[in-house]
């Protein structure tokens, strides 16, 4: 297939060495080989997310699927849930959440910006919540959320109040300590900062949260996203046993357990990959300014590092940007944002195209096809 360098946010691009863990002659889901190598990966994730007494759940899925875990395991109908929200996917968490039962509350700030951490202790405040729920990265606005410092707050003003993170565009990439910060859950979709094709569900959950599901009032919601269902499975494959409830997707978790080796092993540390990809960011978005475009968040210290949210210059519609820099090779991804979405796109920097660039050249690349097409829609550099 033709191949274009796909530098949207999410699929990002994919490590050789992770693609080449896929193809393999059909292997069963209990054949001794790949029972390792799917312990190896839910040992791995732990590190990755820095939650040393978390418990990983890796499913066959998407990023949604975490949010429907979430909700199905740890929302009881009429349970309150606070969500804060920074850009569409915090309004579709929330539809999700609304979708078990839970009774949501949005706190929400202007697109391009996060709501602040006063406004935030107040909203907590309100009422007692069971959950909160923040998205580090929301790829619809390209905004960060302080989530140290969110989760600093929760502990102090309502400290039994369930902290989830919606990682899907962060983890790997931006710095999370949960353990450390005390999340209880962290979700990711294999597709982004991973760098693994999509299909996998992945998540890890405190041993709170995973009382609070185990010890539910009513049955849990999901009878596919059970974690009661999951749970013995993960552990079963941990001790490396064969275990069965629902196929894994053998393939995927063989290209995660190399990828998840890249990011532990690779470079030294996590601590520097996150370095890189502030870099890497920095150095987009350095670029893209220096021409005259303003970028999404409205302020750096709140612009994700994996993606760049940037405004067209007046003049340059997203049909004929994209359709020219697709011309030259390079794929983004315009607007998401229903309000906005024809007013700025989107590019990804995540993973290879980050942590490999000295000798893949993406970035260069990415920004030379921009440069051109601007001015080919004759917007003056
Ligand atoms: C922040 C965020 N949350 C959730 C999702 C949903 O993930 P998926 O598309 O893998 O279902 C996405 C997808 O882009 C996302 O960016």
């Amino acid at each position: 297939m033709a191949h274009k360098l796909c530098m949207i946010p999410g699929p990002v691009e994919f490590d050789s060495e992770v693609l080449q863990a896929m193809a393999t002659p059909a292997t069963s889901h209990v054949d001794p080989a790949f029972i390792e190598k799917f312990g190896s990966a839910i040992e791995l994730t732990r590190k990755v997310f820095f939650a040393p007494t978390g418990q990983p759940f890796i499913i066959a899925g998407s990023g949604t699927l975490t949010w429907d875990a979430t909700a199905a395991n740890l929302v009881e109908p009429g349970d309150h849930v606070l969500v804060i929200v920074t850009g569409v996917f915090g309004d579709w968490f929330a539809e999700c959440i609304s979708v078990y039962g839970g009774k949501v509350d949005l706190l929400r700030a202007p697109f391009g910006d996060r709501p602040s951490l006063d406004q935030i202790e107040a909203a907590l405040k309100q009422k007692p919540y069971k959950l909160v729920t923040v998205t580090h990265v929301d790829t619809s606005s390209g905004v960060l959320n302080n989530i140290e410092e969110i989760c600093a707050i929760v502990k102090k003003v309502s400290p039994a109040t369930l902290i989830a993170l919606d990682g899907v565009c962060s983890v790997g990439a931006e710095a999370i300590r949960q353990d450390e910060w005390g999340i209880d859950v962290v979700m990711t979709g294999s597709q982004k900062a991973l760098g693994v094709p999509p299909g996998l569900a992945v998540m890890v959950v405190s041993k709170r949260a995973l009382e609070v599901a185990l010890n539910r009032k009513s049955a849990p919601t999901t009878y596919f996203a059970s974690f009661k269902k999951w749970l013995p499975i993960m552990q079963k494959y941990e001790a490396r046993q064969a275990s069965y409830f629902a196929t894994p997707a053998v393939q995927l978790v063989l290209a995660l357990q190399v990828s998840l080796s890249q990011l532990v092993a690779a470079q030294g540390s996590l601590d520097q990959r996150f370095a890189q990809h502030r870099a890497a960011s920095a150095k987009v978005k350095d670029t893209l300014e220096s021409w005259g475009l303003k970028i999404v968040p409205v302020a750096r210290d709140r612009a994700a590092n994996t993606l760049t949210a940037v405004y067209y210059p007046s003049g340059v519609t997203p049909a004929e940007f994209l359709g020219k820099v697709s011309g030259k090779g390079v794929l983004l991804a315009g607007g998401l944002h229903p309000e906005h979405a024809a007013k700025y796109f989107r590019v990804g920097h995540m993973n290879v195209s980050v942590v490999n660039d000295s000798m893949l050249g993406h970035l260069d690349v990415t920004l030379g096809a921009i440069k051109s097409a601007l001015q080919e829609c004759g917007f003056k550099l």
